[in-house]
């Protein structure tokens, strides 16, 4: 789970991350403790998570050394802009008790049904922030979260960092493939939020999940993580108990067919949640 992918600004990053959404502040320092015990080494949390604290606690419990973990986090939508981007960085910062990120994520687009004609002017706004603290030695690597193309290129107008990850949800069911295949022509590196089904979709439970488990002697957990992985996507599982966090690392002793692979990206939406970056109004 730890080797490296390397970004487009050369900073490399462990091929799977741990994943903090939803994990309450009064759990997430001991599954935090947990993951980095079990050999995590890239933990993934948000400023809307509410656990940047916890993460930070739960980090340093663990006794390791910062500069051998890779830990992102996010800015929220009601941060952005120029000055607030700056601000809930350091505060981002300050609750996580590090002196610097490896990647520091917009958390999602300002968009047209929100913003209008200024959604754009937000988000370059927000980047130049970012691009500052990066200079700045604050950050190590940039990058976006539900950004879709669109929204990548009119980011590309004003740019002059371009984005080394983006973080959109991707799962059976639920592929994303365009986006994907845009976003990795472009340098970008796709990690996948959700890679379990986490907000609801039924990946988990699914008959022709289950079937390629039962073939390759895999969890059905272990078949969609291996599936993002073999696209080269970085998954972002998620789970409060050591079993499955050991579960899910364990994707790299054996390899799903192109036919597999192929099954698994056509599957319909198996429900859930799945957002539309163009369409929330948080
Ligand atoms: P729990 O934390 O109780 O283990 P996602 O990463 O897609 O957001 O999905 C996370 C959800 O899937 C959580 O509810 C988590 O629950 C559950 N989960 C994580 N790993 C596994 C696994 N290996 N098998 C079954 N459920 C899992």
């Amino acid at each position: 789970i730890n080797s490296p992918l390397r970004l487009n600004n050369g900073v490399t990053i462990p091929c799977v991350g741990y994943g903090t959404f939803r994990t309450p502040a009064d759990v997430a320092e001991q599954a935090v403790a947990d993951a980095i015990e079990v050999g995590y080494r890239h933990i993934d949390t948000a400023a809307v998570y509410g656990n940047e604290e916890a993460v930070g606690k739960g980090i340093k419990d663990s006794g390791i050394n910062r500069h051998r973990l890779f830990v992102t986090s996010k800015l929220w939508n009601t941060e952005r802009g120029y000055e607030s981007t700056k601000k809930a960085l350091d505060e981002s910062l300050e609750k996580l008790g590090m002196d610097y990120l490896d990647l520091y994520l917009i958390h999602w687009p300002a968009n047209q049904k929100q913003f209008g004609d200024r959604a754009a002017e937000i988000n370059a706004e927000t980047w130049r922030a970012m691009e500052d603290a990066y200079h700045e030695g604050k950050i190590r690597a940039l990058g976006l979260s539900n950004f879709m193309p669109h929204h990548v290129i009119d980011l590309m107008k004003t740019a002059k960092v371009a984005p080394a990850v983006d973080q959109i949800e991707v799962h059976p069911g639920w592929p994303h493939t365009q986006e994907v295949k845009y976003l990795q022509a472009h340098n970008i590196l796709v990690e996948a939020w959700g890679p379990l089904g986490g907000q609801g979709a039924k990946v988990l439970t699914n008959p022709t999940m289950e079937k390629l488990a039962a073939k390759y002697g895999k969890t059905t957990a272990q078949i969609s993580l291996r599936w993002i992985l073999q696209q080269g996507v970085l998954p972002l599982p998620k789970s409060v108990h050591p079993d499955r966090m050991v579960q899910n690392t364990q994707i790299f002793d054996f390899e799903l067919s192109d036919e597999d692979m192929k099954t698994i990206s056509e599957l319909p939406n198996l429900g859930g949640q799945c957002k539309d970056p163009d369409e929330v109004d948080f």
